[in-house]
């Protein structure tokens, strides 16, 4: 059993393969967090809690005169305000008369087989026969009458714990919650760095790594999404772990909205991390009875460096996450018309694309922005999902139907959760979208953000987007979401309630995508939040895959691409080659090398195939017979990051390599080039010691032990952005 309480000691004890997680009840009833690491054989960890008298750190009452005994520094599972913690709490609540503390102790538990799903929110879950077992802690506080339902969901064999919170108001009045962090950890040190993953539109998911310092440092989101400006995934680790040593702790919120991650190092040297729903623009009212979930963090430990924690997230999310059935099947290589047209296309343009496309051995053509509505530019159309017959006169069944004589599918994309105000919708129902009361809303790329807060406009929604992948024949939909949300007042909830909205509004959009993507479970659905601005394991949960950015330079994709393949797998990024000069950066890239970044992710193009040279068509067929071989590598394989584009300023490299370790693609792109240069060399890694490999086009073979020790010469001869790939094939 993954899952153990042993009555003596009091201790909570959960397993996986090569972690533990260990809680014990404390003497006045307090859930203390014990230990977080390697997997260990010990059922008492009581010697690890120290008790002095500290001045300023008060005791609770039930301590009586024992000055030693104070929450100030005592580690906590589940912390709280106003009872002598002056830490960030992981409950801020409001009941009663106005009283704010909760002071929950230990009440009972439950061990249950399997993994709940969690009410209205993605989460992770366990195929059957999985060794997955689910612990529930139940914290009472008898006076605020508000009870807390800790969840933790062990994925033994996957070295993962998914952790959420339930608040229950179990009183005969109203409760308003502040603040409910979803995931709380206590380190009894703060000897580490944080590692976080921030950015900006066309500039996701930059790593950066700061020594975790006195204070409290939070990283979150605000914007209604969970944005390119931070990602809702962290690291803790050790100063010295690096991809392959030392130990780490990943933290990554199962959730697409607002959200907090915050790393305290307290006035003793300790450290808390939080993760949670951002309390800003926060609050739920909870009437006697009701409930509020926090959603999913998925936590894991790592001894073996960054690679190790990197693989355990990239394996859990490819298997434990998505629900459709393509995280397993293979997708179509495709061309999406973006930046081949932009708003600029009738039918017949397309369909040259189209066909230009069919015979460079593209399997999907996708129809980007443009083809509903009054679409002409960015100003009108969005929420008019109809098609535009100025543009594609035959209708957007034909137009399906000839792509599918070209031997292609079919995708659209649409933008579901907006509105612009010249638009049929926004007409009819000008009601419709957030805004504050009195005041005009406030628009981003002219368009206004429909309040999914509310039920009639989740239903209506629904049945169009239904309606519209029914009408024609469609296996791919691109769906995006456009700006970053301001307002949070809708027009339908009562006063008291409008610190609901912005989560309301994440359970309407969890809601519509319930009834419309798991109900169309025949087509692949694409992510996208103007690139990855909605780059999250709950947007996973719903679409295998996901733009990793606008930005399709392919020297900034090293960059964006490093810092996504963190915590999430190969098989989610969704990267492109495009044309040169680059439509953002204006750099220009040779064609391979663009091939070899865009190979590192779910292939495609994002040009027009109208405009190519012969020669440059000619590669593109070469490609895509290239990233069909090593196909199943780069999906299901297993990842390493072998050269950072932050700390080697002359290559970026990476490596994928086959579950089975036979089969491997190196790729290496040169960013710097000095003259008469060092010869510089690369270790390999994944590989089997004692096996010897072919690398295709070299002589000779080679043992994994000399590939990983002594590395591969980077071919001397390549330039500025000029790369390789290299295929191994044991022997
Ligand atoms: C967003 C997407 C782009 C494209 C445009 C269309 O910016 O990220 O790929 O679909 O919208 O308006």
């Amino acid at each position: 059993m993954a899952v153990r309480y042993v009555a003596e000691t009091k201790t909570f004890i959960l397993e996986t393969k090569h972690s533990s997680y260990v809680m014990a009840v404390s003497r006045y009833g307090n859930l203390l967090h014990m230990y977080y690491g390697a997997r260990i054989p010990d059922t008492d960890l009581d010697y690890l809690l120290t008790f002095q008298d500290r001045g300023f750190s008060p005791n609770p009452n039930e301590a009586g005169n024992d000055r030693t005994f104070s929450l100030d520094f005592l580690p906590q599972e589940f912390s709280t305000s106003r009872n002598g913690d002056y830490r960030n709490p992981s409950v801020e609540l409001i009941w009663g008369e106005g009283g704010a503390a909760f002071s929950g102790r230990v009440a009972g538990y439950e061990v249950r087989p399997g993994a709940e799903r969690i009410d209205g929110m993605p989460a992770l879950w366990a195929a059957s026969g999985e060794k997955v077992d689910t612990l529930e802690i139940t914290l009472e506080d008898p006076v605020s009458q508000a009870e807390v339902k800790l969840a933790y969901v062990v994925f033994e064999e996957k070295d993962v714990i998914a952790r959420s919170v339930k608040l229950v108001n179990r009183g005969q009045k109203e409760l308003r919650l502040e603040r409910l962090m979803s995931a709380t950890v206590d380190f009894r040190t703060s000897d580490y760095d944080l590692i976080y993953f921030t950015g900006r539109h066309a500039m996701e998911r930059e790593l950066r790594r700061i020594p975790v310092w006195d204070g409290v440092h939070s990283i979150g989101s605000g914007r209604g999404a969970s944005s390119h400006q931070y990602n809702p995934f962290a690291i803790i680790c050790e100063k010295e772990c690096g991809e392959d040593q030392g130990e780490c702790w990943g933290f990554s919120l199962v959730y697409s909205g607002n959200f907090i991650i915050e790393a305290e190092k307290d006035q003793y040297k300790q450290l808390r991390v939080h993760a949670g729903i951002n309390p800003q623009n926060f609050s739920f009212l909870l009437e006697p009875g009701e409930e509020f979930q926090a959603p999913q963090a998925v936590l894991a430990w790592s001894g073996t460096g960054l690679t190790g924690l990197s693989h355990i997230y990239h394996r859990i999310f490819r298997e434990n996450l998505c629900r459709s059935p393509y995280r397993k099947k293979s997708r179509p290589i495709l061309l999406n018309s973006w930046e081949a047209a932009y708003f600029d296309f009738d039918d017949e343009k397309i369909l040259h694309i189209a066909s230009e496309a069919a015979d460079m051995g593209v399997e999907l053509f996708v129809l980007d922005d443009g083809w509903f509505g009054k679409r002409d530019n960015d100003s009108a159309g969005l929420g008019d999902w109809t098609v535009n017959r100025d543009k594609i006169k035959i209708g957007i069944g034909r137009m399906s139907r000839k792509i599918h004589e070209m031997g292609m599918q079919f995708g659209l994309w649409i933008e579901p959760e907006m509105v612009s105000e010249d638009s049929e919708l926004y007409r009819r129902h000008p009601d419709w979208c957030l805004r504050e009361p009195g005041r005009p809303a406030v628009r981003g790329r002219y368009q206004l953000v429909l309040d999914l807060s509310r039920r009639d406009v989740c239903d209506y929604l629904i049945s169009t987007m239904n309606g519209l992948l029914e009408k024609a024949e469609i296996e791919y939909v691109k769906w995006d979401m456009n700006r970053s949300i301001a307002e949070a007042w809708s027009a339908l909830l009562d006063e008291k309630r409008q610190g609901e909205v912005l989560h309301r509004y994440m359970l309407g959009l969890y809601y519509v995508m319930d009834q419309v993507i798991l109900k169309h479970p025949e087509i692949i659905f694409c992510g996208c939040s103007g690139g990855g601005g909605r780059f999250d394991p709950a947007m996973l949960y719903y679409q295998p895959q996901i733009w990793c950015s606008d930005n399709t330079d392919a020297v900034n994709r090293l960059k964006i691409q490093y810092g996504t393949s963190f915590a999430y797998p190969i098989s989610s990024m969704e990267a492109h080659v495009s044309v040169c000069p680059n439509h953002i950066t204006g750099r220009s890239v040779p064609f391979s090398t663009r091939g070899i970044t865009a190979m590192d992710g779910m292939f495609g193009y994002e040009l027009d195939p109208t405009k190519l040279t012969p020669e440059e068509k000619e590669m593109c067929r070469e490609q895509i017979r290239f990233y069909k071989k090593y196909y199943k590598t780069i999906m299901d394989g297993d990842y390493y990051r072998l050269s950072s584009p932050y700390e080697n300023q002359y290559f970026t490299a990476w490596q994928h390599v086959s579950q089975d370790q036979k089969k491997s693609l190196v790729s290496i792109v040169v960013t710097d080039k000095e003259g008469n240069d060092a010869q510089r060399f690369l270790k390999l890694r994944g590989l089997k010691e004692d096996a010897f490999y072919r690398i295709e086009g070299w002589r000779g073979k080679y043992s994994g032990k000399i590939l990983m020790n002594a590395g591969i010469p980077v071919p001397f001869e390549l330039g500025e952005y000029e790369g390789i790939q290299l295929g191994l094939k044991m022997i």
